[in-house]
Formats: structure tokens, C-alpha cells, sequence
């Protein structure tokens, strides 16, 4: 067997969790990654017989039967990552139609999986269904997206609009916008339901009063993509108490689309002149 901790997607997991924690995104135990992984990718790093524990999710999710998953363990710190990556990560492959997370590597504390694990895998079974390369879901708590959720509409349309209109690239990197969840409580099936269904239509869904996820392709793409929107969330909080001189206007974002070929979520713009 090889050394886990050398593999590409232990390293990625590590400098990204270290990097979230960096960015004031995930206090204490704030947050949770799951990453997607082929068996081609882990089989030469863990024993694919040897199951150290089984867990139970209580949910299922048959789409996602035999799949493993890189995945921060509940009410571990993002910044210890890097210094203890197997107390505070997991290795799992679902069985059991869902029910069951078979634990292969990590978490040798005797620690459970995040608490969002419903939310994770009920995102990651919708996104696969739209995207086949979709590998990551990320949850965390970026300051001035929660602040924002205090004090502007949670309508996803104006939502949207108003991250779209603070930095000319938002649209570029998410057209299909952001979509909302009110405040519902966290870690459980019900708010796992609720993202995913939110999934349907973004890759970008913001918790109320609480965080936001993200899901992509990579590790990279996933932070980046909520780098953004919160870039966005910090320019709205700057300048929302001043008197507004100059604008990004819905020509302007539509100039945008014809450019770089991005299409702007159905409606959300007014219609191009
Ligand atoms: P976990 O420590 O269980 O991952 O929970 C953190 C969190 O952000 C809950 O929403
Ligand atoms: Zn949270």
C-alpha cells in the first residue's frame, strides 16, 4: 500500500481546508468537505476489505450505492487539518443503499462524520444527475454572506442579482445564480432534503443565518466558486450604506453573457435591448 497522506486528493483536502480556515471561513468546527472518489483513485492507498467501522447515516441515497467519499469529521477544526489529517478526515465507501458509511481510513479518534452528511450526499446525488464530473460539496461560513442574509431579501432573484451587480465577474462564475434556504435547522435529513432540492437549480445554495455551499468539479473550482460570492457579499456591505454613483446594469451583465458565453439564469436579467 502507498502512503494515503501522499495521495493528490489528500493534499488538495489539506491545503483546502487550511485555506478556508485562512480565509475566516470556518471558525472552530465550522464547516464540512466531501469529496467524491473513484476506486481507481483510493484502491492503492487503503485496503478495500478492511472496514474499521460502520456508520450509520440514516438516510439513503441508492444513487451513490458503493461510492467513496474524503470527508471532515464532525467537530473537527479545519485549521488541524494539516496537522492531524487522519483524526480529523474520513474515508468512506456507502453501502447499504446509503445507509451505512463503511469507514476504510481516518477519524482514529473513534470521531463520526460531519453532521451536514445528509446535506453532503443528498447534494452530491443531485449534482451527479446534472453533471457527471461534479466530485465536491462544501459547506462554511463566509462573514459577510451570512451578514448579508441579516439585512437583505432572501429572494434568490434579487439575491442573485445584487452579488451579480457588486464585481463584474460574479455572473461569469455563477449565471445560475444563488439559490436560498431560509433558517432551518442545520445537521439534520430535512435541511440535507432541502439543499439538495435547492441544488436543482445552483450550484451555490446560502444557508440563512448560517453558511453556505458550494458544489463543483474540484476542490479548487468549489472554493473558488464560493470566493466569489462572497467577494460579492463584501462589496455589498461596503458600499450598501452609501449613496450608489455608478452601476453594473443589466446591459452591461448582458454584454457579459455575449462575450464570454455564459448564460444568465432564465429571468434573472432584464430582457437584452
Ligand atoms: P460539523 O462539525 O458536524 O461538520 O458541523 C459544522 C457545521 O458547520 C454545521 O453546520
Ligand atoms: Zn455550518
Amino acid at each position: 500500500m502507498k502512503d494515503i497522506l501522499t495521495a493528490d486528493f489528500m493534499t488538495e483536502m489539506i491545503r483546502t481546508t487550511g485555506n478556508m480556515y485562512r480565509q475566516g471561513w470556518d471558525e472552530r468546527n465550522s464547516g464540512n468537505i466531501s469529496l467524491l472518489l473513484d476506486e481507481t483513485e483510493v484502491k492503492d492507498y487503503v485496503n478495500l476489505k478492511a472496514v474499521l467501522r460502520s456508520l450509520p447515516t440514516g438516510f439513503k441515497t441508492p444513487e451513490l450505492d458503493g461510492k467513496y467519499f474524503l470527508v471532515t469529521g464532525t467537530g473537527k477544526y479545519f485549521k488541524n487539518v494539516e496537522y492531524a489529517p487522519e483524526v480529523n478526515l474520513g474515508l468512506v465507501r456507502l453501502t447499504d443503499g446509503g445507509g451505512t458509511a463503511e469507514l476504510l481510513w481516518g477519524l482514529t479518534d473513534g470521531g463520526g462524520l460531519t453532521s451536514e452528511f445528509p446535506a453532503h450526499m443528498m447534494s452530491h446525488d443531485v449534482r451527479l444527475r446534472i453533471d457527471p464530473m461534479h466530485r465536491v460539496v462544501m459547506h462554511c461560513h463566509p462573514a459577510n454572506l451570512l451578514a448579508m442574509t441579516f439585512v437583505h431579501s432572501l429572494d434568490e432573484r434579487e439575491f442573485t442579482r445584487t452579488l451579480w451587480q457588486m464585481c463584474t465577474e460574479c455572473i461569469m462564475i455563477f449565471p445560475d445564480g444563488v439559490n436560498v434556504l431560509p433558517w432551518m435547522l442545520c445537521g439534520t435529513n430535512a435541511i440535507g432534503e432541502a439543499t439538495a432540492e435547492k441544488m436543482k437549480t445552483a450550484r451555490l445554495v446560502v444557508w440563512a443565518l448560517h453558511g453556505i455551499y458550494g458544489a463543483g468539479r474540484d476542490l479548487d473550482e468549489t472554493f473558488g466558486l464560493i470566493e466569489t460570492a462572497e467577494k460579492g457579499a463584501e462589496i455589498y456591505l461596503k458600499i450598501a450604506h452609501l449613496p450608489r454613483l455608478n452601476h453594473i446594469t443589466d446591459d452591461m451583465l448582458h454584454q457579459i453573457e455575449r462575450r464570454y458565453g455564459v448564460k444568465a439564469r432564465e429571468g434573472y436579467l432584464a430582457q437584452a435591448r
